[in-house]
């Protein structure tokens, strides 16, 4: 039990773009260090941070698989869909972190529960449909890989104090 990984990545979950692969264990691990974080009864400093990284860090892919779907041309129906979703998530992770900065109140097990359950669900249903329907109609993922990658490095460079930081416990 107390080895048991809160959030497991599991190959199922891989929609084939390797970048996009990338960036989803990422939030995986941040949502691990948030569960681990309120396990441990961490410093209300670390959970912010912890919190912060996750707002950002979810913005940012967010970002940049839209602008994935956008280039190749993603049916705008399912795109406008697919943002939407994106954006109640979001709201539901920045509602979360500033209830615990303003109001103080903790994070609870139920919204990091949901948060998993949500991502896990995004991922296997929502993301797969885009990787699928990019697939069929074959649409090259390498060039925006490593646009992709750039940007995220780029991202990291300016932010190099929190470089991977959560992936530290
Ligand atoms: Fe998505």
């Amino acid at each position: 039990m107390e080895n048991k990984v809160f959030f497991e990545w599991s190959d199922a979950m891989s929609v084939g773009i390797t970048e996009i692969d990338e960036q989803h264990k990422t939030l995986v691990d941040i949502l691990n260090r948030l569960f681990h974080a309120v396990v441990q009864r961490e410093s209300n400093e670390i959970t912010i941070e912890i919190l912060d990284t996750l707002v950002d860090y979810t913005k940012t892919h967010f970002g940049l698989e839209e602008k994935l779907l956008q280039d190749a041309g993603y049916n705008p129906t399912e795109f406008a869909a697919h943002q939407r979703e994106h954006r109640a998530f979001v709201e539901k992770i920045s509602h979360a972190a500033s209830k615990h900065l303003v109001e103080g109140k903790s994070v609870s097990f139920e919204i990091i529960n949901f948060l998993k359950h949500w991502l896990q669900d995004h991922i296997l249903v929502t993301d797969k449909k885009y990787a699928d329907a990019l697939k069929d109609a074959g649409y090259c993922t390498k060039a925006w890989t490593g646009f992709a990658s750039t940007a995220m490095a780029a991202k990291q460079e300016a932010t190099p104090k929190r470089k991977q930081w959560w992936k530290v416990w």
